[in-house]
């Protein structure tokens, strides 16, 4: 595992593991797959403005974001039916996140239970929830989880439908999670009143994961949510959505440091990574990057992964002539034109072949 020398080698060793169906499951996104490939367009589009001659011999990676130190701010995004894609499923991600020095954020759809996923692992936990059932059943899972020890709560609102995922069709396949999955509709329906009584019950640090506009950032910060999880859902829900980093640029702008800001969506490489925190995000979260990672090498690939970023954004702090995240502002980073091929894995392009 620990020979796993960058982390497109971990995607097609991933690439080899995983059935067709598992893979598409996922690598795929929503229809046409425009919302993903804007995701790697929007980091690729901005380019660096290195500064030189300044002492560089220290660096340190490390960063904070809900209100917890971590090692880098790289959050793991939850992930339903992980199950499918590595035996450990939520525990394996948990483990690997609290060896490594981060935050797991857990899918309420993933095996096992959220309560064996907190005990196969110390350290800080985000709870991600969807809304499987009345307010009576909303207050039981959120009360497992607040007993359970999570430190966030996570409501995920850019899914009042399922994404029609024309890989998954294709290959009538459906993951374990939505084949299980009773009172869908409910998810349908939340609403904004919705939204506040569930972050009354949980009272404590609570966010939206599934902001894609100005908008709703602002109505957000308005009723208090103190994080806003700026994501398309990794391009598989709405399809023909801006790339979460562009998201992130205009939200940050708008908000002006009055919530915490989480992006995701196509975060690949250490590189990809200092952009968001440049734009103004306090951490990012690696969705499929991963699942690719336990599907190569269980937690131990997690591991690594998470290894090799934290030694590319040494590499690239170093070469831009910052020395921690909190000197990063938007003088480094400036919006251009973006070069060569886009695609889901366009920093991994040159596998291309290999991958698809
Ligand atoms: C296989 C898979 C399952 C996912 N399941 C969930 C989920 O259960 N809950 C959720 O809020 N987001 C879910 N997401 C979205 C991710 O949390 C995240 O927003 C997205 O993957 C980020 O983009 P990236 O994959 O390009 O890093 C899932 C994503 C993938 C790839």
């Amino acid at each position: 595992m620990s020979e796993f020398t960058c982390n497109q080698e971990i995607v097609t060793i991933a690439r080899r593991n995983l059935t067709q169906d598992v893979w598409d499951y996922l690598t795929g996104g929503a229809e046409s797959e425009m919302t993903m490939r804007r995701n790697r367009h929007a980091i690729d589009s901005y380019a660096f403005i290195p500064r030189v001659l300044r002492d560089m011999s220290s660096i340190d990676p490390s960063g904070t974001t809900l209100g917890q130190k971590v090692r880098i701010p790289v959050l793991l995004a939850p992930i339903g039916s992980l199950q499918a894609i590595h035996a450990g499923g939520g525990a394996s991600s948990a483990k690997a996140a609290a060896r490594f020095g981060t935050m797991p954020i857990i899918s309420s759809i993933t095996e096992p239970s959220l309560e064996e996923i907190a005990e196969a692992a110390d350290g800080p936990k985000v709870f991600q929830l969807y809304v499987r059932g009345d307010f009576d059943w909303i207050k039981s899972i959120v009360g497992r989880a607040k007993s359970a020890g999570y430190t966030s709560l996570a409501l995920t609102v850019d899914s009042a439908y399922y994404g029609i995922r024309e890989r998954q069709l294709m290959n009538r396949w459906l993951p374990p999670s939505v084949k299980a999955q009773k009172d869908r509709h409910l998810q349908s329906a939340i609403t904004w009143d919705l939204m506040d009584r569930i972050r009354d019950l949980w009272q404590g640090n609570f966010m939206l994961k599934g902001i894609g506009s100005v908008a709703d950032a602002v109505m957000a910060v308005e009723r208090g949510v103190d994080t806003l999880y700026i994501s398309n859902h990794g391009g598989r829900q709405l399809d023909h959505c801006l790339g979460g980093l562009e998201t992130l640029a205009e939200v940050a702008a708008a908000v002006k440091g009055r919530a915490e800001l989480i992006v995701d969506g196509g975060f690949l490489r250490g590189t990809d990574v200092i952009k968001a925190i440049a734009l103004g995000a306090s951490s990012v979260a690696i969705g499929r990057l991963q699942g690719w990672a336990l599907a190569a090498g269980g937690e131990d690939g997690l591991v690594r992964c998470l290894e090799l970023i934290e030694r590319e954004m040494i590499n690239a702090l170093g070469l831009l002539g910052v020395n921690n995240l909190a000197q990063l502002t938007t003088d480094y980073v400036r919006k251009t034109d973006v070069v060569g091929p886009t695609h889901e894995l366009s920093t991994f392009y040159h596998m291309k072949e290999r991958l698809t």
